[in-house]
């Protein structure tokens, strides 16, 4: 019999991403440079942490908006760390920081009404928007501009029925981190035009370089303006415990709270509870993962832009190079086809992360030094037979 689906379904293609993650488990010859998350374990005291909650039986649910204690860290972390002022009414841990996108854009939007999202950006905004009705406007970020956002570009595609504006600093897939004057800018931007701004800083503490994250959010008057999204999963390799957040307006946090019911009730209460001591005692972890991210950043770079046709920027933040490929005369999906096949490398295509991300290829450093560098190899190789 027919299986009648409903039509949303159709808003959610399968991903390059999803279907190289079935390829390497059939061909372990294969290397992948696909990773979105990072190559290291969670920090020990953090997973001893973990198992000492589970032992002691936190094995129920935690409050819809998230166990009190781990806010009140919070507030702390990020007054210390990112210059906002908050309080625990005005935080709500979610099952990472991808549920708090969702519980943000179904806070603020209304069907047919627009959310400006970056392109080339992180593969959620887009689906989201549309699954709950609205229009998702990419916003197109240029390598002319380092990928940063122009803000006479933005102006230009604000309509009456614009009401979000997505920024995600440091970028995944493009790894630029926003300078501070064009986050003011933005910030007037929103101002003046009445939009609420999702900032996405799940890779707030990887940058490069000397470059600064710089948190939206804790500008004069943006308050009521920004929702910042931060993550535990990237700061602290814990991916797998599901932990993020968001901080906002308590108004906001508040319905935010409401939608909880309708998705996870709760991130896990023992994860929740590792997140502290995460907070409180792992930054050196934080230090040693970037330190090894920064070695590999700078081999890949300067690889990449040894490979006759290649050009690749220096990206200031995350994990991922992503390398022009124009020369090549071929759409990036064929191109990683083609290294999938002839180099047996995964790279993920730029238009996995909207269209304006042709042209490019999306290579993560999140993998072991020496598999990248062997991963380089064949891609040199087998770019060179073309
Ligand atoms: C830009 C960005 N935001 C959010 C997320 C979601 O991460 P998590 O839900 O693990 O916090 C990711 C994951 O790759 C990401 O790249």
């Amino acid at each position: 019999m027919k299986i009648k689906f409903a039509d949303r379904i159709k808003v959610i293609e399968e991903t390059k991403i999803e279907q190289s993650l079935r390829i390497i488990e059939e061909h372990p010859e294969i290397i992948s440079l696909g990773a979105g998350e990072p190559d290291f374990p969670a920090p020990p005291n953090v997973v001893k942490s973990a198992e000492n909650f589970l032992e002691k039986g936190y094995t129920h649910y935690s409050p819809l908006q998230g166990r009190h204690e781990l806010r009140e860290e919070l507030v702390k972390k990020l007054k210390r760390d990112n210059g906002i002022n908050s309080n625990s009414d005005r935080i709500i841990i979610t099952c990472g920081s991808k549920e708090a996108i969702l519980l943000s854009i179904l806070t603020m939007l209304n069907p047919r009404e627009e959310a400006i999202v970056p392109d080339p950006g992180y593969v959620a905004y887009r689906p989201i928007v549309e699954l709950i009705g609205g229009i998702s406007k990419p916003l197109p970020l240029k390598e002319s501009d380092c990928f940063e956002i122009h803000p006479d570009v933005l102006r230009k595609l604000i309509t009456k029925k614009t009401k979000v504006l997505v920024i995600n600093t440091p970028s995944n897939p493009t790894g630029t981190v926003l300078s501070k004057n064009v986050l003011e800018e933005i910030a007037d931007i929103a101002v003046d035009k009445n939009l609420t701004i999702i900032s996405d800083e799940a890779y707030e503490k990887l940058t490069y370089d000397g470059s600064k994250h710089i948190s939206i959010g804790s500008f004069n008057g943006m308050d009521e303006k920004v929702i910042t999204i931060q993550s535990f999963s990237k700061t602290y390799a814990m991916c797998g415990f599901r932990v993020g957040y968001a901080v906002a307006d308590e108004r906001i946090i508040k319905e935010m709270k409401e939608f909880k019911v309708c998705t996870t009730l709760s991130a896990p209460t023992f994860s929740q509870l590792a997140g502290i001591e995460a907070l409180k005692n792992s930054s050196s972890y934080t230090k040693t993962m970037l330190k090894e991210y920064d070695r590999r950043r700078k081999m890949i770079v300067k690889r990449l832009n040894k490979i006759h046709g290649i050009s690749c920027t220096n990206p200031k933040g995350a994990f991922y190079a992503f390398p022009n490929i124009r020369s090549f005369k071929m759409s990036s999906g064929k191109l990683a086809d083609f290294l999938l096949k002839k180099a047996k490398v995964v790279t993920i295509p730029g238009t996995e992360f909207g269209k304006y991300g042709e042209g490019y290829l999306r290579l993560s450093y999140a993998t072991a030094y020496e598999k990248i560098e062997q991963a380089l190899d064949r891609i040199e190789n087998s770019l060179t037979k073309l």
